[in-house]
């Protein structure tokens, strides 16, 4: 039985605001609790205005920036400054205004020439910042946010990849585009793989559109569906995994 958790409501604003109280609410929480938040931010558009209301008033002040520690789920190959970045992404709409610590901003790097090492850099650089984390285990993020692709993927784990069947690293990289030319951006990406997702203590889903209800169908079905997309990996997360959806996707 999957740990799920679904809001609805009207429309993508309403997601977005829905979303964004959210995670300043589970901030603060688990900083009250332990002095700390670790937030790992997705790509794509839809996060785009929860990021912007995170940053604008009243939330950029309830927000505990200084005990945050902020991170991407994933990445495209590109340089920080490009208009597909992630990073870029995350800066313009919310980076730029929060007053979140520099040091507390652990983007994927992008700049090695080969994306494989960019995946092994960002692995060392989680690592390092989760040094209590077992042999074989796995860091357990206080909260992840994702999306789902059309194709059904998430983070950047893509259909047809060797990337969603990575369970030993941390972080995997994958080339989308060697499965399904049709993917766009047609970059490569830096992906946290799907133990990771899994061993998150807390995984909020935004999802907007009619486009996607299909998909949600598929993830929500109990019984799997023959064509099951990657992003029904949400059924085995240890957290609780919340789906914030508007009435188009619902
Ligand atoms: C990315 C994202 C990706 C995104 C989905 C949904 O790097 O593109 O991390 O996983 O969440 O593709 O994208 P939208 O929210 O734009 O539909």
């Amino acid at each position: 039985m999957a740990n799920f958790n679904t809001r609805t409501v009207a429309d993508s604003n309403a997601v977005a605001k829905a979303a964004a109280e959210a995670i300043v609410a589970l901030a603060k929480e688990c900083v009250a609790k332990k002095g700390s938040f670790s937030l790992a931010l997705s790509g794509g558009s839809t996060p785009k205005t929860a990021y912007a209301l995170m940053a604008s008033e009243p939330l950029v002040s309830q927000m505990p920036w200084k005990q945050t520690q902020l991170y991407f789920g994933d990445e495209r190959h590109v340089r920080p400054d490009h208009p597909d970045s992630n990073y870029r992404m995350a800066h313009e709409s919310m980076l730029k205004t929060a007053p979140l610590p520099a040091e507390n901003v652990f983007p994927i790097a992008t700049d090695d020439a080969d994306v494989v090492d960019a995946a092994k850099r960002f692995e060392k650089l989680l690592h390092g910042n989760f040094p209590n984390v077992k042999p074989g285990e796995f860091p357990s993020i206080d909260l992840m946010l994702l999306g789902i692709g059309p194709d059904g993927h998430t983070a950047s784990l893509f259909p047809g990849t060797p990337a969603p069947k990575e369970m030993s690293n941390w972080v995997t990289w994958c080339d989308p585009n060697s499965a399904n030319p049709a993917i766009k951006p047609p970059v490569k990406r830096v992906t946290m793989t799907t133990p990771v997702i899994w061993s998150a203590a807390n995984v909020f889903v935004l999802a907007t559109g009619a486009e996607k209800k299909p998909m949600l169908a598929k993830i929500f079905s109990e019984s799997e569906p023959a064509d099951a997309p990657v992003s029904r990996l949400l059924r085995k997360c240890k957290g609780q995994v919340t789906f914030f959806l508007d009435q188009a996707a619902s």
